[in-house]
């Protein structure tokens, strides 16, 4: 009876099926893919019917997935496929531990292409089901490919190129997961760009959360095909701009308004940062291309011991709020060899940052490179000993700034910008305690001090003005050194201005081009000091 009845039930299916087939072999695939992946949660007959459909031969059930890529399944039309990785048996970890490797390796027969690490072990997405096809939903193969992947330390998880993967919200996460796992992306990861898939809105598309060592490395894409959300953005902050003075009135001072194609869906308002790293030890991300993230490209959120290097974040520079790397609450951060190209800040220094060090980085377009804004709604807010140097910026909104609201308290201190490359930057050098993105922002008694602030050999040319310190009343900025500053004008669009300082105190330590009278020198008369508990 029991039979009869599963029998009809899955003739029933298996038309149904059949119908879906013969619509779209694309659809079919994608079936067949998940089938594949139902029957590692153990839904035996669901994923049989699949597989009898597609006349797939009958596949390993074992649950070592360990290299045993199957090429039963694939249909490429366009994509070439890639070399079969060949078969790496690992020793076991305990011998890895304690004695060099006895037995020799087989002669190679041809190295793959990225060799893991002795005594690790791999995971490729591909044998998890992924079909990487830039069409199917790749989620589910990915998340199980990270659960095995987090049990087994140095392990790592390959995603492999030549491939298109449409991978939707994940998290890679721990706490419980081992140490120092590898994710080698070297295929295209993208973002879905329908509205469903983002529900209400979410802060981030993929996640590292909770890791002890987690690495990204590869030559591959994480793209956030973002342009859908961009266009809601309209119109934009206009705090950004406040230094813009059109020459003449027909300048527009905003792109215009993108034309939106009736059929788009309207994508939820808040909007996901592309890659994200919250609460690890250990964070590094090498090698890969970010490109077109609805928001933010790359952020740290509470950890310790960051490296970023040899990356490439890639959007339009009118993309809004598209910010290439984000630090926040993070320590002891090393950024260097890295390309960003993007709407917002190229590098944005959040609150509850210290010991950053950046050099080598190109950026632009861009809004530069920015700490803060701090201390938005009277919080508090500390920054300190923060590096940036060897940078190039070119067709950039600011170079060097720090920007704070008014009322919030804590400190930003010891800042060195040094060697800084300009080309036709907007306002290379500013300090804003009076940053504001609406209307009104009242002034406040209370401020984010800034102190210990050095800039040296700042080069370049300008298109606005060169220097804006505007700092507060109640807390002036102290111990603001300049030397080697050379700032050339080169008109454009809008009215230029001198140098300006508004209670900025500090020495000039070289003559510099163009002079910055305005900076006072030496320390103000009576310097408000902070309580205690405002203190960093
Ligand atoms: C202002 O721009 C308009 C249109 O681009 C141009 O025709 C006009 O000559 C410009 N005026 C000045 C003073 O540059
Ligand atoms: C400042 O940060 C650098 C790394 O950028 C670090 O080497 C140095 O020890 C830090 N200095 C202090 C006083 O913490
Ligand atoms: C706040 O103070 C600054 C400096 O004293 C002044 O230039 C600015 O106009 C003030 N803004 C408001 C909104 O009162």
């Amino acid at each position: 009876m029991i039979m009869r009845r599963s029998l009809n039930l899955r003739t029933i299916t298996m038309m149904i099926l059949m119908a879906v087939l013969v619509w779209s072999i694309t659809l079919e695939t994608c079936i067949a893919r998940r089938g594949r992946h139902w029957r590692h949660s153990h839904h035996q007959s669901s994923s049989d019917l699949s597989d009898s459909l597609s006349n797939k031969k009958p596949k390993s059930h074992g649950n070592n997935h360990h290299n045993s890529h199957n090429n039963n399944n694939h249909h490429h039309k366009s994509k070439p496929k890639p070399k079969p990785t060949p078969k790496v048996k690992t020793p076991p970890k305990a011998d890895h531990d304690n004695n060099p490797p006895v037995v020799s390796r087989p002669p190679k027969v041809q190295p793959p292409p990225l060799p893991p690490v002795k005594g690790s072990q791999v995971f490729n997405v591909m044998d998890f089901g992924a079909k990487g096809d830039g069409k199917c939903d790749d989620t589910k193969a990915f998340e199980a490919a990270w659960a095995s992947a987090c049990k087994i330390e140095a392990s790592m998880m390959i995603v492999p190129p030549e491939y298109i993967f449409l991978v939707g919200p994940i998290s890679f996460s721990g706490p419980n997961c081992q140490a120092n796992i590898v994710f080698q992306l070297d295929g295209t990861i993208i973002a879905p760009t329908d509205s469903k898939s983002w529900g209400k809105g979410l802060m981030w598309w993929i996640e590292f959360t909770k890791l002890i060592g987690i690495k990204v490395q590869g030559k591959g894409v994480i793209d956030g095909r973002g342009s859908g959300w961009w266009q809601q953005d309209y119109p934009f902050n206009d705090e950004e701009n406040k230094f813009l003075v059109p020459l003449n009135n027909s300048v527009q001072q905003h792109p215009p308004m993108p034309i939106r194609s009736e059929l788009d869906e309207r994508m939820p308002s808040i909007k996901p940062t592309a890659l994200r790293f919250y609460g690890s030890f250990g964070a590094e991300v090498t090698g890969i291309t970010i490109q077109n993230s609805p928001q933010c490209h790359l952020k740290f959120d509470n950890c310790v011991g960051v490296v970023v290097h040899d990356m490439v974040v890639s959007s339009p520079g009118d993309s809004p709020n598209t910010d290439g790397i984000h630090l926040q609450n993070t320590k002891d951060v090393l950024i260097h060899g890295t390309t960003l190209a993007c709407g917002d800040d190229c590098i944005s220094i959040q609150t509850g940052c210290s010991n950053v060090y950046i050099h080598n980085v190109n950026c632009g377009p861009g809004h530069g490179i920015s700490i803060g804004s701090l201390g938005k709604d009277s919080t508090k807010a500390c920054v300190s000993n923060i590096t940036v140097r060897d940078v190039t910026m070119h067709n950039t909104m600011n170079g060097v700034r720090i920007k704070t609201w008014q009322g919030g308290v804590g400190s930003v201190k010891g800042i060195l910008f040094s060697n800084i490359q300009l080309n036709e930057v907007q306002c290379p050098i500013v300090i804003d305690q009076f940053y504001c993105d609406h209307s009104k922002c009242k002034n406040q008694t209370s401020a984010v001090a800034v102190e210990g602030v050095t800039y040296e050999r700042i080069k370049g040319t300008y298109t606005v003005k060169p220097v804006h310190f505007a700092c507060s009343d109640n807390f002036p900025c102290v111990d603001v050194q300049l030397s080697s500053i050379e700032l050339k004008p080169v008109p454009e669009k809008y009215h230029m201005s001198d140098a300006f300082c508004w209670q900025t105190f500090g020495e000039l330590n070289t003559p510099t081009l163009p002079p910055i009278d305005c900076l006072q020198i030496g320390k103000p008369a009576r310097n408000r000091v902070q309580s205690d508990h405002d203190v960093c």
